[in-house]
């Protein structure tokens, strides 16, 4: 009988310190966020705030047709895929056509270009535009 007390309290205490464990880790990796910045900011606003730059984020995935790992590994900050510099060049281009281009034609034309105006869905809005145009049929 008291073995049985000693064994339940070691498993609540060893149950107890991990949870803190947990907690501590999650505390910090969010804070690591929200208190320092984003690390590898090249193009967006460096200040740019958490909500503005996930719904930047959530905007791709939906233009693209594609999920947060078609740009990026597990670390956001890491700059290994390809396909987050090919982005960079999108975003870097697709601001300077609506500043340069369409916000002197007038105000409403300011955000004319959007990612999804090209891509629409897919990553390869190159294939779309050639299918469309029938293209492909006369290659063969
Ligand atoms: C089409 C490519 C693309 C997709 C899809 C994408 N991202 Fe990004 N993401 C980027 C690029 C490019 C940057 C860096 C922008 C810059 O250099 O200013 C970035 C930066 C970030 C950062 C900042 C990292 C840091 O500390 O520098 C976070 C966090 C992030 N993305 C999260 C996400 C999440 C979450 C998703 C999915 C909801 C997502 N991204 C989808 C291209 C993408
Ligand atoms: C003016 C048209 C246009 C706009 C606007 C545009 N793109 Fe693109 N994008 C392209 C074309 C064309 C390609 C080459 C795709 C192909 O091979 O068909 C491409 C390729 C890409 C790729 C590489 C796709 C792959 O194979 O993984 C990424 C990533 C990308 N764009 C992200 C973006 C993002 C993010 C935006 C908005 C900030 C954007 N693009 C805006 C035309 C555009």
């Amino acid at each position: 009988m008291k073995k049985n007390v000693i064994y339940i309290c070691t498993f609540l205490l060893v149950g107890f310190i991990l949870m803190s464990f947990n907690n501590h880790f999650k505390s910090e990796s969010y804070q690591d966020v929200s208190e320092d910045g984003f690390k590898n900011l090249k193009i967006l606003p460096k200040d740019i705030s958490k909500d503005s730059l996930m719904s930047l984020m959530k905007g791709y995935n939906q233009a693209l047709g594609v999920k947060c790992n078609h740009c990026h590994t597990m670390n956001k900050a890491s700059d290994e895929k390809h396909e987050k510099e090919i982005a960079r060049h999108m975003i870097k281009f697709t601001n300077a056509l609506n500043a340069n281009e369409f916000a002197p034609i007038g105000e409403k034309y300011k955000n004319a270009i959007e990612c999804a105006t090209c891509h629409r869905g897919s990553t390869k809005p190159m294939d779309d535009t050639r299918a469309f145009m029938s293209l492909k049929e006369e290659k063969k």
